[in-house]
């Protein structure tokens, strides 16, 4: 991480060498300077805005805009700019607005004339939108990659808890028994979704803006492909115009990460229910948790709780992001300039908030007893009854009647369906013979359910081994560099 830069470092009146400093008569007033500056936030682009610099006087010295002198200048004062950021010698200036100013003047410092030829044929408006397009860039691999860990956990308890029963709910009321390996399964269901969401999203970030320069091109011979190609961009964005003023790509990128965040807290939702001690059914590891100062005998589920509140701001950050772009005419407007802390949060919460999750998945421990003892209350195998007067011929709404009556009858004796004798079953239907019971007890019941999409263990053991496959695969290809773009 680079240094922060002070937000109250000692702005000066109007430098000779602020980018746009000659036609104003009266410096910027001190309190406007700090409203309008980014550089508090946006100096996490600096790696990205370098390697923008680059590949952009790269390209001018190919099309003979600048000399080769001049290249080896620029070259030469990024690699110091790039040494000075990475040991947090780097003196950001609040003065110099944001980072693309900070770095330039500091280039021109070092290598003179060279770095004021840098932005021939560029502006901020096309250096930004590149910047923003990297940085989102990078942090949809990270994220792709730190969802495979995330389903990798899921999927190492789904394995141990194939034959843990737990009961399923709806409309949080006991309804059929399932498989614990099931149940988690249905999460590493939706983290492949966000990981196809966040691959396919990264198409529409990798497009490069620059070249656009300020909104309508440049009267400069440049090569977009040449900078595209140079800094890993699929395509180049075809309009000058939309070029400078899309933000589409980070509300996509929001709008991925929303419905992520959204499954976690799902899923953070149920870690919370299942280790109330009304349920009992889990533990989750000590150093997830925390304590109560007053009560000694609490011990909170405080990540889960917290990513579920985390999920409400990443969730506010989309909003503000489309909220930002509605009104504006194109093409780059300063609101534009609101789009990074969104953005740059979002980013630094969801990494934080995979991490730690993973981790929290892989020490959990799972009360199966309570879990069993759950799913045989509330005549879980209710419907189990009804498929099997089914199969002896009974038509199903004509079956789901009988049920339903010795449902009551249970519920009035106060015991669970396969308490009752057979006897007693055979007053519901006559068709009922001492078979049923292997269709009343919990194990049959799931393992009954076999077909694709189904709770039985064998089937969620074929699922596992499909998921496993299918992210060793993506891990292999990922090679995903687990850095925060940060
Ligand atoms: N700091 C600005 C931003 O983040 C950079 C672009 C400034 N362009 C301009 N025309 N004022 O959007």
């Amino acid at each position: 991480m680079q240094a922060k830069p002070s937000a109250t470092s000692a702005p000066s009146a109007v430098s000779a060498s602020s980018g746009w400093s000659g036609r104003f008569d009266e410096p910027v007033a001190e309190i406007v300077k700090r409203y309008t500056a980014s550089i508090p936030f946006d100096y996490r682009l600096a790696e990205f805005d370098i390697a923008g610099s680059l590949a952009h006087a790269r390209m001018l010295a190919a099309v003979g805009v600048i000399t080769a002198q001049d290249l080896a200048d620029i070259e030469r004062g990024m690699a110091t700019i790039k040494d000075e950021i990475a040991s947090g010698q780097f003196e950001w200036s609040l003065d110099l607005e944001d980072v693309h100013f900070n770095v330039e003047m500091r280039l021109t410092k070092l290598v003179g004339d060279a770095g004021k030829r840098l932005h021939t044929g560029r502006s901020r408006n096309d250096q930004v939108a590149t910047d923003v397009r990297l940085y989102t860039r990078a942090a949809c691999d990270q994220i792709a990659h730190l969802l495979v860990k995330l389903q990798f956990a899921f999927v190492a308890l789904a394995e141990q808890h194939t034959d843990t029963i737990v009961p399923g709910f709806t409309h949080l009321q006991v309804a059929m028994p399932v498989t614990l390996g099931h149940h988690l399964m249905a999460y590493v269901e939706m983290f492949a979704r966000d990981n196809e969401r966040i691959l396919d999203c990264r198409k529409r970030v990798n497009r490069s803006p620059l070249g656009a320069a300020a909104l309508a091109g440049t009267t400069f011979p440049i090569d977009r492909e040449m900078t595209a190609k140079e800094l890993g961009f699929d395509a180049v964005c075809r309009n000058s115009l939309d070029a400078v003023s899309d933000r589409d790509f980070a509300i996509e990128f929001l709008n991925a990460c929303t419905i992520t965040m959204m499954h976690l807290s799902r899923m953070s939702e149920e870690l919370i229910l299942w280790m109330s001690p009304r349920f009992g059914f889990i533990d989750i590891a000590d150093r997830f948790c925390t304590g109560s100062s007053i009560m000694p005998q609490k011990k909170n589920p405080d990540v889960a709780e917290l990513v579920r509140g985390k999920m409400a701001r990443v969730q506010g950050h989309l909003v503000a992001l489309t909220t930002l772009m509605k009104g504006q005419p194109l093409t780059y407007n300063k609101d534009n300039q609101e789009d990074k802390e969104p953005l740059f949060d979002t980013v630094e919460t969801i990494t934080q908030t995979l991490i730690i999750y993973a981790d929290m998945i892989g020490g959990i421990r799972v009360k199966a007893d309570k879990m069993r003892a759950a799913a045989s209350e509330g005549f879980a195998t209710a419907t189990d009854l009804a498929d099997y007067l089914v199969r002896k011929g009974v038509p199903f709404r004509d079956s789901h009647e009988c049920v339903a009556r010795a449902v009551k009858a249970a519920e009035v004796k106060g015991v669970d369906l396969a308490d009752l004798s057979l006897a007693e079953l055979q007053t519901f239907s006559s068709v009922i013979t001492d078979d049923v019971f292997a269709s009343l007890t919990l194990e049959g019941s799931v393992a009954a359910r076999k077909h694709i999409g189904g709770t039985a263990p064998d089937r969620v053991r074929a699922e596992i081994a499909l998921a496993k496959a299918r992210l060793a695969a993506l891990d292999a290809v990922g090679a995903v560099p687990p850095r925060s773009p940060a």
